[in-house]
């Protein structure tokens, strides 16, 4: 049975976010995140909605630190478990708490910034507004040649209906369709983007957009770094 009242973590169809960490796009975003970091050298990545840490998994083999942050413990519990399994516990941090929360990026440390900082599938779960505070505190936490990579629902996107994208930006808070909510497991308010909307949000955070791809199901991909103009 669902809990409606959570993020969304499990779809109601085949596939999963957070345990297996389905690619269900064959050049999916990882394709270039992990050989990225796979020719950097060791650093600490933060996994930002990291559900149960397949990914940052993935991104402990690569031989980088990975703090899982998620909203629900049992995330954070499901990543350490996941690692303890793969023998890469000394790479693990976890965090528990709400993306915007001042407290928790402070916990963060600076010394050498950041390395990668990924939002895969998590951003969706805040108003535009909450999203560009997350995005100025990440962009205080990058590494100088640090990236943000993310995965973000375009509101073009067949599963969004013309009602949620017909609504403003900053009022677009709120659950899809009942029909469409319940075939993928997303009942809670999101808010879903065009890439120009995606664009001039991260620039309002200071981030510029190196790369961005829509794919045909309707996923914004990419990486930003830090603008050095901005404040
Ligand atoms: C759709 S799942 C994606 C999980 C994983 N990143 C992936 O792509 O497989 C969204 C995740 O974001 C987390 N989440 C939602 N809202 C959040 C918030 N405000 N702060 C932190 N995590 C949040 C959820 O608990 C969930 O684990």
């Amino acid at each position: 049975m669902v809990d409606a009242s959570k993020p969304c973590l499990i779809p109601a169809g085949s596939g999963g976010f957070g345990g297996a960490y389905m690619n269900y796009e064959r050049d999916s975003i990882e394709d270039a995140l992990l050989p990225w970091l796979a020719g950097q050298s060791p650093g600490t990545v933060l996994d930002l909605g990291c559900g149960h840490g397949g990914l940052g998994v993935r991104m402990a083999e690569e031989g980088h630190r990975v703090i899982c942050w998620d909203l629900q413990p049992e995330c954070v519990e499901a990543s350490q478990a996941h690692f303890d399994d793969r023998g890469l516990s000394s790479s693990f941090d976890g965090m528990c708490g709400t993306m915007e929360d001042p407290d928790c990026w402070q916990r963060i440390g600076r010394e050498r910034g950041l390395l990668a900082l990924t939002l895969m599938r998590s951003l969706i779960w805040v108003p535009a507004d909450t999203a560009v505070k997350v995005l100025v505190h990440a962009r205080g936490k990058l590494a100088a040649d640090g990236r943000v990579w993310f995965v973000v629902l375009g509101c073009d996107a067949p599963i969004v209906p013309e009602s949620h994208r017909a609504v403003p930006l900053r009022q677009r808070f709120a659950p899809i369709s009942p029909e469409a909510g319940e075939l993928i497991n997303m009942r809670q308010p999101v808010t879903t983007y065009s890439s120009r909307e995606l664009a001039e949000l991260f620039q309002e955070a200071g981030l510029t957009i190196g790369e961005m791809r829509t794919t045909g199901y309707g996923h914004h991909k990419g990486w930003a770094f830090a603008d050095s103009g901005a404040v």
